[in-house]
């Protein structure tokens, strides 16, 4: 090597060196950004750069991202709208301090040119993550011309402020990315609402979705109590003074890395970095369940997370049309039974505890108020209809007040606030004996929601039959439709004995049933319409007739219907023994129901499912099946009711997607649950929880928000793993007198619950497992408890036992 040659490999050597640990943090007129250069924060947490989403594309964005954590996480996004292009992609600070993206042809400005001058301007990226201008002669460091903080893309980090600055108007809101590799706009925002009482408010282009609820003092009101499970890591802060209004999420130790993002596909998501295991792990996320959507229930109804059904009205309301709300078509919601009396001054208050507050964006907020003066002022003004604390911090403080129909609320288990409801003082007394109502009125009450539903539907099928009836000859009506028999009223009245109270079962928003006995001596159950629960049907009248043709053993069985003037009269076959439910989950009666009934109810449930799925002549899934709705003949045979929620499927249509979620939590499969994704599977999978539930007289908890290892599926897989699956077994039944059925239908309920649909079986080879020796495989990882298994869905040791043979298919 010459002498030369070397001076020159050294020279290299030496200034490479240098450019690489001179990695500089600030941009001047002088020095623009190309290329892959990057700017570096001090500390070296942000980088800033060009980068394109995908390797293949030529699209450049300039933005902000974590330098030290793989696979780049962008924060920030400079040009989302616009693009550049190619390799010659240049950031560049003019000299009246604007900045300024370009590709030699075009050129996007980031910050706008007119913006207020700046001496000697420089720009820098700081170690939160903030990229800004500022004039270099001023070290003041709060004072920025520019910075990209008030320009959020669709991340939140920590020092980051979600809302406004009323002095400018200026309004920082998130946006999604189009999708995963487009980070221009897409159609989710979240942000700041100032309305009312500001909370945050998440849209689907003009689409409310969801929201916070108002700030407490503590946190968002959907958010109580703070259910995080690194509560201790973060400082949560709400500002609103004259100047600003926002929402900004801190840590506690500056080195904790967090960020809050809206993703392409709708779901406002919070994690936390992991540097032990190297992962971002997401900790909290909406919409995480049917309440997530914005008034669910409609005016004046609650939504219940762990609720069947999850709507209810708010006391001393009703369902504003009883039959859609039976239908669980919920959105127009509920009406007030009895008229304020705002000027004889007589209303009063309920309580409403543990809830999402009504939606504030037509509240009144007073922030001085005592809660006693909020009661007297909500009681002053006649539009008034309900009050809460503005602030929950200590005994309380504040006043909020409704003036219109309150929407949006959700009931929680525990955490939420109190809720002050007026009502008028007939409805307040009302409230107070339907507390304490007996064990039995609630049975009672339950019974007459499953018949309910069903009458609904019997009495649009009755209807549309009618109709049929004199529409004969249409096209519409085929040969061989069923007719149904069409009773007389004065028939009905004497069967229950001119609707006597001692005839009564139960009484429901939608009318009131009763127990009759015709003359032949055929006990009936009939349900009595309320004058007003027809309207708004017609569209189901189709829907309704097919149902009406079911008939199965273990489907129960409609016998026809009234409609005489504007009685609507439904008459089904008599269930003497009620719902299912009512025996497995109740101490003493669960004694009743012997391993051999059990096993027969699981038989006859599969039964009845098997022909919904596949032996009728239509496609039926049933959406909602649960023990409730497998009501009990004399016999203990089991009936499947509640055609509320069924879908009928044409040809070869196998799965549908719906954005209307509705069922059942606890029963639910995962794909519904999260991605409205229904199937036969989703009903064999609710049929899996029924099967453990009947072994175990357990209910099976919806695991959204409560620990998973409450939960029963979890439970049995556990005990599965271990061999010791008999474990399951309700204590109430001392000696089975068959073990290995026992076994089995464990182990077909674990294969009925599996997390993938495709691994399911159907019921026709449900129906074969239950009732022929054929072998079966082994269960993988039950879905909703595998986000905490170790990976080990293999099992080899099992609670196999020696009598159940192994020898492909027998007949039996
Ligand atoms: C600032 O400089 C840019 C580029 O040099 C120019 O286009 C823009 O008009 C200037 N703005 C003002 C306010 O001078
Ligand atoms: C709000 O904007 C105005 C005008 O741009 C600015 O002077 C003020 O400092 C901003 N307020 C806050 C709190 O950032
Ligand atoms: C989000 O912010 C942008 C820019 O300030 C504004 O134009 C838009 O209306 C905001 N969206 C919502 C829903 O507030
Ligand atoms: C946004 O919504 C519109 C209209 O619903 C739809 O056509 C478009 O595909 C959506 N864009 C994204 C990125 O989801
Ligand atoms: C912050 O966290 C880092 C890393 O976990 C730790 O080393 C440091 O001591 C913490 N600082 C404080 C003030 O707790
Ligand atoms: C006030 O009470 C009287 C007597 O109970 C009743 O007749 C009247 O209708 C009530 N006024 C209103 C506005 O309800
Ligand atoms: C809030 O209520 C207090 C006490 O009733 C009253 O003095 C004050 O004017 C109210 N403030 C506003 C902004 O209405
Ligand atoms: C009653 O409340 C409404 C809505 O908050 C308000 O517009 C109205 O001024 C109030 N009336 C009185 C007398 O305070």
């Amino acid at each position: 090597m010459s002498y030369a040659k070397s001076f020159l490999f050294l020279f290299t050597f030496v200034f490479w060196s240098l450019s690489l640990s001179v990695s500089r943090d600030t941009l001047t007129p002088s020095q623009p950004l190309s290329g892959d250069e990057t700017l570096v924060s001090s500390d070296g947490t942000f980088s800033l750069g060009f980068f394109s989403p995908t390797s293949s594309e030529n699209n450049r964005y300039i933005g902000t991202w974590y330098t030290r954590i793989p696979g780049q996480s962008v924060i920030w996004v400079g040009n989302r709208k616009n693009p550049v292009s190619g390799p010659t992609a240049v950031l560049m600070l003019t000299s009246n301090g604007s900045l300024l993206v370009t590709d030699g042809n075009s050129k996007v400005f980031l910050s706008s040119p007119s913006m207020v001058a700046v001496g000697k301007p420089v720009a820098q990226l700081l170690d939160a993550g903030n990229f800004v201008i500022r004039d270099s002669q001023i070290t003041d460091s709060d004072s920025f011309a520019w910075q990209s903080f008030d320009y959020p893309t669709d991340t939140l980090i920590p020092g980051m402020k979600l809302g406004w600055n009323l002095t400018s108007g200026l309004n920082r809101n998130l946006t999604a990315w189009s999708s995963s590799t487009d980070p221009s706009p897409g159609n989710y925002t979240l942000a700041l609402d100032l309305r009312g009482d500001p909370q945050l408010l998440f849209w689907n282009g003009h689409i409310l979705q969801w929201r916070s609820g108002p700030w407490t003092g503590l946190d968002f009101s959907s958010q109580l109590p703070v259910t995080l499970t690194y509560t201790d890591a973060f400082a949560f802060h709400f500002v609103n003074n004259k100047e600003e209004v926002y929402y900004s999420a801190g840590v506690v130790n500056k080195s904790t890395i967090t960020r809050l993002v809206v993703n392409p596909r709708g779901v406002t998501e919070r994690y936390i970095w992991l540097d032990e295991s190297s992962v971002w792990n997401r900790y909290w996320y909406t919409p995480s369940g049917q309440c997530d959507v914005y008034a669910a229930c409609g005016p004046y109804g609650s939504c219940d997370p762990n609720g069947s059904p999850m709507c209810s009205c708010l006391q001393g309301f009703e369902p504003k049309s009883p039959a859609n709300w039976a239908l669980r078509y919920t959105s127009d919601g509920c009406v007030r039974k009895t008229k304020l009396d705002c000027r004889n001054g007589t209303d009063g208050f309920v309580t409403v505890p543990r809830t999402l507050l009504p939606d504030t964006v037509t509240a009144t907020v007073n922030r001085t108020m005592s809660l006693d003066e909020c009661r007297a002022a909500c009681l002053r003004n006649c539009s008034c209809t309900g009050f809460s604390r503005a602030d929950i911090r200590g005994s309380g403080s504040g006043c909020i007040m409704w003036s219109m129909d309150l929407m949006d609320i959700t009931s929680y288990l525990d955490g939420g606030q109190d809720f002050y409801l007026r009502l008028a003082v007939e409805d307040i007394g009302l409230i107070s004996s339907q507390f304490h109502k007996s064990g039995d009125a609630t049975l009672a009450v339950s019974l007459s929601v499953v018949l309910g539903v069903i009458s609904i539907l019997v009495s649009v099928a009755c209807y549309a039959w009618r109709k049929l009836k004199w529409t004969r000859g249409n096209a519409f009506v085929k040969e061989d439709d069923m007719e149904m028999p069409l009773f007389e009223f004065v028939e009905i009245e004497a069967a229950t004995n001119n609707f006597s109270n001692e005839n009564k079962l139960g009484e429901g928003g939608f009318g009131s049933v009763y127990k009759g006995k015709m003359r032949e001596g055929q006990e009936i159950a009939v349900k009595r319409l309320s004058k007003t629960s027809l309207q708004g049907l017609d569209e189901l009248k189709t829907e309704v007739v097919l149902v009406a043709k079911l008939q199965h053993r273990n489907l129960v069985r409609l016998l026809g219907c009234c409609l005489e003037g504007d009685e609507r009269i439904l008459i089904y076959e008599f269930m003497p023994n009620k719902s299912l439910d009512t025996f497995l989950f109740e101490k003493r009666r669960n004694a009743l129901l012997d391993w051999k009934k059990r096993h027969q109810i699981i038989i006859g449930i599969a039964r009845g499912l098997l022909y919904l799925h596949q032996d009728s002549r239509f496609r039926i899934i049933h959406r909602d099946l649960k023990a409730s709705n497998i009501l009990l003949d004399k016999d203990m045979n089991p009936k499947i009711s509640d055609f509320g929620m069924a879908r009928i499927f044409g040809g070869d249509e196998t799965d549908f997607n719906t954005r209307k979620v509705v069922g059942t939590y606890g029963y639910m499969s995962p794909e519904y649950a999260m991605d409205g994704i229904f199937s036969v599977k989703s009903d064999v999978f609710s049929f899996g929880v029924l099967i453990l539930e009947i072994i175990s007289g357990k209910k099976n908890k919806a695991t959204y928000y409560a620990e998973p290892q409450l939960n029963l599926l979890s439970y049995a897989w556990k005990l599965w793993k271990e061999g010791k699956c008999l474990e399951l077994l309700d204590e109430s039944i001392s000696s089975p007198d068959s073990i290995p059925e026992v076994v089995r239908c464990v182990q077909v309920g674990l294969l009925c619950v599996e997390e993938r649909a495709e691994d399911r079986p159907d019921m026709s080879l449900v129906a074969l497992m239950l009732g022929a020796k054929i072998s079966l495989p082994q269960p993988k990882a039950p879905g909703f408890c595998t986000y905490r298994s170790s990976g080990d869905t293999e099992v080899s040791s099992s609670c196999t036992v020696n009598d159940i043979t192994v020898t492909g298919i027998e007949d039996q």
